[in-house]
């Protein structure tokens, strides 16, 4: 697929509407950082698509009205967002021609703590290219459910770049990788469950909270301070190569590997922030903390509790249900707990 084949159907009629749609967030083991024009990343993706963190969206479309846009989080307007919104409108119209001719009303609520540090924009705005393509259906008529899923996903990609592999289940790829069949940079695809281990398939993310309120340096700003990275050409050279063990750790069940995997990327992502001119540094004191009792409680129990990291100071605590869960549980709870704000942690499961 190229771009070209997203353009939007000349014929369309239009008429006020009201859709709504829901959509989760997802957590990268394989991380996105640094991208060139339109949003095309500059290495290969995966991430695990989240059961319960989620986004729910409703726009109501005034057709043949002058375009605006109006948003609600949780019921307050926010203006920020709307122009956000706005921007983003006007850059997809080539895919949806009748997107500018009509006012928007959209009401948004996250699942979880707005004030949590978790990524809402994935969630977000997945759910909006969702709605958008509810949308584009009955105006412009059905395409295939595939055809439509992977518009949404295209689309979302242009809100959010992590947004385009919250559309599907499972682990997803994004970005093109000579390991994964259909991969592309313009949308996300699903990794086939056959090639994933049963081991993780019944997995929890539990989010701890370190740091809530908004971080120091937005997604936008790090993706574009790596243009200026001396080591950015070799990490993105890196990231494209772990995607030949890690295609071979999730179909063997190899636990102990896909634990260093794991880690290893979410600290390359934050030694790439390190590494920045300007630098910066989204981990806390906390995440500190509970990276090294993580290293302590695995040297001590080998049990398979590990972490990764998005773009911010939360922890993101992954276990498997494989009859160790109760133990580490009960280490989070007693030992884990304490370094958080306020005794905050979002319990999620991966979503197959
Ligand atoms: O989609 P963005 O621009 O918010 O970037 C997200 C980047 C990370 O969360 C740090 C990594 C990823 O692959 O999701």
């Amino acid at each position: 697929m190229t771009t070209r084949d997203f353009l939007g159907k000349e014929n369309y009629n239009i008429s006020s509407e009201t859709v709504s749609e829901s959509c989760p967030s997802n957590i990268a083991l394989i991380k996105y950082w640094g991208k060139y024009k339109d949003q095309i990343p500059a290495n290969p993706s995966i991430s695990y698509t989240l059961n319960h963190c989620k986004t729910n969206t409703t726009i109501e479309f005034l057709a043949n009205e002058v375009f605006s846009v109006q948003t609600f989080l949780s019921g307050n307007e926010e203006v920020k967002f709307a122009e956000k919104i706005e921007k983003y409108f006007k850059n997809i119209e080539q895919y949806l021609p009748w997107i500018l001719k009509g006012k928007y009303i959209i009401k948004t609520e996250n699942t979880f703590p707005h004030s949590s540090g978790i990524a809402s924009s994935a969630s977000g705005f997945g759910a909006i290219a969702k709605c958008m393509m509810k949308l584009d259906e009955t105006f412009s008529g059905k395409d295939s459910d595939e055809v439509s899923l992977q518009k949404a996903s295209f689309l979302a990609r242009l809100g959010s770049g992590s947004a385009c592999r919250s559309l599907y289940s499972g682990l997803v790829v994004w970005g093109e990788s000579d390991e994964v069949e259909g991969s592309s940079d313009l949308f996300a695809v699903k990794y086939s469950d056959d090639e994933i281990h049963s081991v993780f398939k019944d997995f929890n993310d539990w989010v701890l909270l370190i740091h809530e309120g908004v971080k120091s340096v937005s997604s936008t700003v790090g993706h574009g301070l790596m243009n200026t990275n001396p080591y950015a050409e070799r990490r993105f050279q890196e990231a494209r190569e772990n995607f030949v063990p890690m295609k071979e750790i999730l179909k063997s069940g190899d636990m102990k590997a896909f634990i260093k995997l794991v880690e290893h990327e979410a600290l390359t992502l934050h030694a790439m922030m390190m590494m920045s001119d300007p630098a910066f540094i989204l981990m806390k004191k906390g995440t500190l903390e509970v990276i090294n009792k993580i290293w302590d409680f695995r040297r001590e129990t080998e049990l398979p509790l590990f972490f990764t990291l998005d773009a911010g100071a939360n922890v993101h605590l992954l276990f498997p249900n494989d009859g160790s869960e109760e133990k580490i549980k009960t280490f989070i709870e007693n030992e884990l707990l304490q370094h958080t704000q306020k005794n905050g942690v979002v319990k999620d499961v991966m979503s197959f």
